[in-house]
């Protein structure tokens, strides 16, 4: 039996997930299939080194040790073939906090930078909330899987924006971008001097076919041209660990960062982030492989179930990411009637469509990363929801 089969109770943990959704959909005791975490405990090794750090007992100011930079150097090697050095690699509790810290080192108010829509809404936030001016270069859904228009790309590009914000893989549309597409996008980037802030945090949960590949591994002129996010709070359900990694390799633009991060008052991580994080990279692999395998199974029972029940709504198939895109647009219904059907009928909290920005308009994101059994409560709650 798999150990990601066990059911774990999250209520009273302050989980955002279990917790919030009354004020988040206006409801409570919603099945939250929402906010991407797992229901998963992490590996073993992770919990035994924040045990064994708690017993120690004293919490005094903590910086984070070249272990660390070791253990992820050694993690990108063995499991994407990417040689970084340790001196490249910097640290924010946080991948959104780590867009926010790069928009402001490497952009100006009133600069225009670069999203595909649909994609994960804080890219909008940072953006906006920086008071610089969101460029969107939608994706194109061809035959159920999105795609770039590279030459709307390129129009946008000539627009003259500073900063690409490439989510990869891509949430939620689960593109996992091939070679040839990073390498047009690291072409065209470098011909119109635009930098790449690559957001990988979900690099590390791709399904079996598929492979992803750090664009900054492509080559040298790329990698001097990009900004690399990486964290184990997908791969390793460690987010309320809040501890993230900033590859960079450019001396002049890590030290551009490092600025950025030093006038924000960010010096150091959380100590148990810290922890978690070093143990994670180093013993979590045997862990990771099987939950891409329970992952998978998931997949397949959503899709499988969705198409039984309803030849209406098509699944995106995500090539990587525990969350799937549905398009529900042949359900007939406008965004509102289907959240309030489903929230109030199904009691199912999803994401819905449109807060990804142009292109959502129709669709949900469900999060698959639950035991199989609160994974089939989820569909038959989606069932009762809309039929
Ligand atoms: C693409 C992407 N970036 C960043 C995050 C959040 O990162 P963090 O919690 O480290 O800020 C998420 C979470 O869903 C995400 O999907």
């Amino acid at each position: 039996m798999s150990i990601f089969n066990e059911r774990i109770d999250r209520l009273k943990t302050s989980s955002v997930k279990w917790e919030l959704t009354k004020d988040i959909f206006g409801e409570m005791d919603l099945w939250p299939m929402w906010v991407a975490d797992m229901d998963f405990k992490p590996p073993q090794a992770v919990i035994d080194a924040i045990k064994k750090r708690v017993d120690h007992g004293v919490f005094g100011y903590t910086f984070v040790p070249p272990s660390v930079s070791e253990a992820i150097s050694a993690w990108l090697l063995k499991r994407h073939q990417w040689d970084i050095q340790s001196p490249w690699l910097l640290y924010c509790s946080g991948v959104v906090q780590a867009i926010s810290t790069a928009i402001n080192a490497f952009t100006n108010e009133g600069d225009k930078v670069l999203l595909q829509s649909p994609v994960y809404t804080p890219f909008f936030d940072m953006i906006e909330k920086n008071n610089r001016v969101v460029v969107n270069s939608p994706l194109v859904l061809d035959e159920n899987r999105y795609q770039i228009d590279f030459a709307q790309f390129e129009k946008t590009l000539q627009q003259g924006c500073k900063l690409f914000l490439l989510c990869s893989p891509h949430n939620p549309g689960g593109r996992v971008w091939t070679k040839d597409e990073l390498l047009k996008i690291g072409e065209l980037c470098l011909e119109y001097n635009c930098l790449i802030l690559a957001d990988e945090i979900h690099s590390d949960i791709v399904y079996k076919q598929y492979h992803h590949i750090p664009i900054a591994s492509l080559s040298d002129q790329l990698s001097e041209k990009v900004i690399t996010l990486i964290a184990p709070s997908k791969t390793f359900n460690l987010a309320g660990l809040q501890a993230s990694a900033v590859i960079i390799k450019n001396k002049a633009m890590r030290t551009q960062f490092q600025e950025q991060l030093k006038r924000q008052g960010v010096f150091t991580l959380n100590t148990f982030g810290i922890i978690g994080m070093e143990a994670a990279y180093r013993e979590g692999e045997n862990w990771l492989d099987e939950l891409i395998d329970y992952l998978q199974d998931n997949k397949e029972y959503t899709i499988q179930y969705l198409t039984e029940h309803f030849p209406q709504i098509t699944c995106i198939d995500s090539e990587g990411t525990y969350l799937l895109w549905l398009d529900c647009r042949g359900l007939g219904l406008s965004d509102k009637d289907l959240r309030n059907l489903l929230i109030q009928k199904g009691k199912l909290a999803l994401e819905p469509g449109p807060k990804f920005g142009h292109g959502g308009e129709g669709f949900v994101r469900i999060n698959i990363a639950c035991p199989m059994d609160d994974l089939i409560e989820g569909l038959n709650r989606f069932k009762n929801a809309l039929t």
